[in-house]
Order: structure tokens, then C-alpha cells, then sequence
């Protein structure tokens, strides 16, 4: 029997093991997390219900599929529960890793490991209730940085000045390196926060950074800057109000300081120059002018790395993929068309069935969209490279659980995603922004036995499709 696994069940490997599933092949997935749905389930904003409820629609159609296997709580890599080789040894036809960009971006500054200062993804999939972060410490204070200026920069943002339970957020200022006019967030997610932004404010800062912008022949007018990407702030029932949102152009962090607890207090930034470069893009330079900002919690929203634990061979971007994937054999080449298959740097050759898709094949890139395309076309890919590679005779579902249980894993089954399903259907409606009633690992595995028992005596097992 030829059998695909999956690393990685969030919207990439979802929408494989799908596609892998309908094919016809038997497939399994190996999550990290207890609950399937990655960054979807633990990224997208708590407040998104309606785009992370139909997602989780999605998700439960693939895993009603009878050929579709799920072993959640098992994170493979090197220095996890089970590494590559000893996934390598139920004899998979073929895998697709999916496992994301769990890696943080570290600028290795002086300071950098104070209390107070953490990656954005973390910090988010604290306030999402993933259950590894839940019982950590990402406690912000009253006077926040955000470093970066993208969509995560403008969710944490939102969710300090807007949602955070206990709230007592003062100030939040975005700090970007570049100017105005390389922001990335879009108008549909500042809009949430707009409101907290003194028009004076900012005005005040595109004055301070304009003749800096105008050398990279930028005009950064508040006019400009308003209209490009702030879509109230003209409105003339415009009013700020409080907790503030400030944005600090041109400057990076440089170092930080901490108080006697070992907490942030201060964050000293450099400022930069904008450099117009021949292609037109514009990049930051780093001057010797530096100043410092009172903080107590920083937050890097600068995007993410991918996890070197796994095993896969990495390249100057992350994973290596095939660096010649527009093969001049295709019968249509195409010049940008994206690489899917692990590439061995040191041997100059692809490893055979092994494929990567969504943000493990391009960190920090896309929307959930964006990320079930890649799966699909990753998928398809691996489907090619199926028909004609040779039949491992691939463990099956019950020889896979007995090694993993061998080991003393506790596994999360479909059957158990179901009884947790029920049990906190029960519970009724959520009252928090956030998604569920169980979020401590150990009471999930408690509730899901009690449900187990409760239905061995009282009731049937819930409806999951047949392994
Ligand atoms: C803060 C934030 C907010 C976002 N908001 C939106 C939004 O509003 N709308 C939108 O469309 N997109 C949003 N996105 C983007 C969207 O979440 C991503 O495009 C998408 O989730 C990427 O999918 P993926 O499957 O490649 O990776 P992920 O979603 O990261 O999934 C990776 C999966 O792999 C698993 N995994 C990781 N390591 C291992 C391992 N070693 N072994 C086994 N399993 C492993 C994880 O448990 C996870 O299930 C947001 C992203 C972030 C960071
Ligand atoms: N609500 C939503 O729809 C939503 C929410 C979150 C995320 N997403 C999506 O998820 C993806 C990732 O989002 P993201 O915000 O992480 O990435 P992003 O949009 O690429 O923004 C990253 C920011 O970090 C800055 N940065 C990168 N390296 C830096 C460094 N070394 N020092 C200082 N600043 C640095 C970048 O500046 P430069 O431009 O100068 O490089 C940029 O401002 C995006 O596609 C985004 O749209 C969507």
C-alpha cells in the first residue's frame, strides 16, 4: 500500500492531505498540536469567527475522508517525538512537510533576551489559546513597541489596545524600519486601530522623517500617507481616542535595557537612511544616530524562520527546494513557477518523495488562500511523483499508532478530536474572543477520557469516518 504522510495540519497540509486523500492514497497526517488548523486555527484573530469557523468546516470535511489518518500531538524533528527517520521508517510513499515557519527571526541584539520580549507568533498563539503557549508568560504591560509593520504588527496591536482581557495597555508604538510608504499592512486591518492614532501625531512624524524619504525621492505629505494607507483619518468626524497608536519611522532597534527584575525598560533604535536602489526598491541604512524609547514589553512582528529540528536540508531561505524547478524539459516553462521538491545542497540532487508547501516552503508568505493553493499544487505534484514510484508497502493506520503508543505518546486521534468536539459542544457557547472551552493540554486528555467512558456507558461513540 502506497501511503503519504503529512507534517503539518494548518491550511497548507489540510488542503494536501486532501487532495492526496481524493487521489485515492492512504494519508496521514502528524500535527504538532493537539486540535488540526495551525495558523488558521492559532494565528488568525480570535474575532475572525466567521473566516476561522468556516476554515475549521473545511478542515473537519477532510478529516470525515475514511482514507484521511490523523496523529495530532506528535511533532516530529531531531529533537522532538519522533524524528524524520524514524517517520521515514513506517515506509511512506511519499511526504509532504507543512509544518510552517515555526522558527522566530532573532536580530541577536545586545539585551534581546530580557522579560518582556517576545516573537509576535508566540505572543499571538498565546492570546489564541494554542496549548504549549498558553501556560507561558507573554504578560504586556502599559507602554508596548511592535517591531515591523505588517498585517501580525497591526493584530497584536489590536488586540493590546483593543481586546486583551484586564487591559491596561497606554501606548503602543510601530516601529519600522523603513518609511511610510513601505508599509505593509493592509487598509482593512488598521482601520480596527485607526481610531487610536492622533493625526497630529503622525503628522509630526512624516515631518521628522521627510527629508530622509525625499532623498529616495519619496513624498511622504501627510496627504499622501493618509489616503495610501490610513482610510478614516480624513473623515472630519475623525477623533482619537485613547489607549494611543504611534508609528516611529526609519529606526531599528539597536539594544535594550532591563530593569533589576531583568524587564525591559528602554529601547534604543538607530536611526536609518532610506536607500533608493537601482531595481527602485528602497532598503534601510543604519546611521549613528541613536535615541531611546521607554518600553516594558516589546513585540517582534518581523516575520518567522522555518525549524531546522525537522531534518530537512536548509538553504540561504529556509527549507532547500529544488533550485531548477522551471526544468527546460517542461513542456511549458515557466520562469516563476514555484519549487515544491526538497533539494540536497550538499549532493546536488532532490530527495525523492519528499515535498514542502505553504509557509514551510516560503516563510511568513500569503494568506490562508494562499497557503491551501500551495498545498493543492505541492499535492498534485507529490500525486505525479506517485503514480510511477514503486509501492513501499506503508504501515498501516494501526501499525503507525501501536509504534507511537509503544513510546508513550498520547495521540490525538480523529475519534478523539470528535469526543473533545462533543464535550465542549456541551459546554455551550464560547463568551471569550477566543475559541474554546479546554485549552490546558491535560485537561484536554481528561476530558476526552471522560467523554470516552461517558459514552462506553451511557451512549454510542461519536459519527467519525471509519479508519
Ligand atoms: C498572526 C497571524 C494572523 C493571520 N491572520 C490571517 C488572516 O486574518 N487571514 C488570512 O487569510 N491569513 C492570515 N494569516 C496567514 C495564515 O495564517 C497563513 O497563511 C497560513 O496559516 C499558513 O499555512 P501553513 O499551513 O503553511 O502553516 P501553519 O498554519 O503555520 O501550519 C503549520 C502546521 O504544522 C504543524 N507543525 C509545525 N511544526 C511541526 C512539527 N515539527 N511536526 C509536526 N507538525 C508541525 C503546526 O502544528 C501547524 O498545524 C495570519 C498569520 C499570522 C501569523
Ligand atoms: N489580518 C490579516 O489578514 C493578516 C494578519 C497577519 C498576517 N497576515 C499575513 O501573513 C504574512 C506575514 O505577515 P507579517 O506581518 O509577519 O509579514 P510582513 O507583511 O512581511 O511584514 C514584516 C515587517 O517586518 C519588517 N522587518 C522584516 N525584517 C526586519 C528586520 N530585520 N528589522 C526590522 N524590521 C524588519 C518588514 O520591514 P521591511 O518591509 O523593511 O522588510 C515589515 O514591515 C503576510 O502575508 C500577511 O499579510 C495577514
Amino acid at each position: 500500500m502506497k501511503g503519504v504522510f503529512v507534517v503539518g495540519a494548518g491550511p497548507a497540509g489540510m488542503f494536501a492531505a486532501r487532495q492526496i486523500a481524493l487521489a485515492g492514497y492512504e494519508t496521514y497526517i502528524f500535527n504538532r498540536d493537539i486540535r488540526p488548523g495551525g495558523l488558521a486555527q492559532y494565528g488568525i484573530y480570535p474575532l475572525k469567527i466567521k473566516m476561522k469557523s468556516g476554515l475549521r468546516k473545511q478542515f473537519d470535511q477532510t478529516l470525515a475522508l475514511a482514507n484521511v489518518h490523523y496523529f495530532g500531538h506528535v511533532q516530529i524533528g531531531a529533537a522532538y517525538d519522533l524524528s524524520l527517520a524514524d517517520l521515514e521508517a513506517f515506509r511512506p510513499a511519499a511526504i509532504v512537510f507543512a509544518s510552517g515557519a515555526q522558527g522566530a527571526k532573532s536580530l541577536g541584539l545586545p539585551g534581546e533576551d530580557a522579560h518582556g520580549i517576545y516573537a509576535s507568533k508566540d505572543f499571538v498563539y498565546n492570546y489564541n489559546q494554542l496549548e504549549s503557549h498558553v501556560p507561558r508568560d507573554f504578560s504586556a504591560h502599559k507602554r508596548i513597541a511592535v517591531i515591523g509593520v505588517g498585517n501580525v504588527a497591526i493584530d497584536v496591536a489590536r488586540w493590546l489596545l483593543l481586546d486583551k482581557p484586564a487591559k491596561y495597555t497606554e501606548s503602543v508604538v510601530i516601529v519600522a524600519r523603513r518609511g511610510p510608504l513601505e508599509i505593509k499592512f493592509d487598509k482593512k486591518e488598521i482601520e480596527h486601530v485607526e481610531p487610536h492614532i492622533s493625526r497630529d501625531e503622525l503628522a509630526a512624524e512624516l515631518e521628522r522623517v521627510k527629508d530622509r524619504c525625499a532623498k529616495a525621492n519619496q513624498d511622504v505629505s501627510p496627504e499622501k500617507v493618509v489616503a495610501t494607507h490610513f482610510p478614516h483619518m480624513n473623515d472630519p468626524a475623525f477623533a482619537t481616542i485613547p489607549p494611543r497608536l504611534s508609528f516611529r519611522f526609519l529606526s531599528s532597534p539597536k539594544a535594550f535595557v532591563s530593569n533589576a527584575e531583568g524587564r525591559v525598560t528602554q529601547m534604543i533604535v538607530a536611526e536609518n537612511e532610506l536607500v533608493l536602489k537601482s531595481d527602485g526598491a528602497t532598503s534601510a541604512r543604519t546611521t549613528d544616530a541613536t535615541s531611546a524609547i521607554e518600553v516594558d514589553t516589546v513585540l517582534f512582528a518581523i516575520g518567522d524562520t522555518h525549524d531546522p529540528q525537522i531534518g530537512l536540508p536548509m538553504g540561504p531561505d529556509g527549507y532547500a527546494t529544488r533550485p531548477d524547478a522551471n526544468q527546460p524539459s517542461a513542456p511549458s516553462p515557466n520562469p516563476t513557477a514555484p519549487s515544491f521538491e526538497v533539494w540536497d545542497p550538499a549532493g546536488g540532487s532532490v530527495r525523492p518523495g519528499q515535498f514542502v508547501v505553504g509557509w514551510a516552503r516560503k516563510a511568513s508568505t500569503g494568506l490562508a488562500g494562499l497557503a491551501r493553493h500551495d498545498g493543492e499544487l505541492g499535492a498534485n505534484k507529490a500525486i505525479e511523483f506517485l503514480k510511477d514510484a514503486p509501492d513501499p508497502n506503508t504501515f498501516t493506520e494501526a501499525e503507525i499508532r501501536a509504534r507511537l503508543t509503544a513510546t508513550g505518546l498520547r495521540i490525538m486521534d480523529k475519534q478523539d478530536l470528535a469526543l473533545l468536539a462533543r464535550a465542549e459542544e456541551r459546554e455551550g457557547p464560547i463568551t471569550s474572543p477566543n475559541s474554546f472551552h479546554f485549552i490546558e493540554e491535560g485537561a484536554i486528555f481528561k476530558v476526552i477520557d471522560a467523554e470516552r467512558d461517558r459514552a462506553a456507558h451511557t451512549e454510542s461513540t461519536p459519527e467519525v469516518a471509519a479508519d
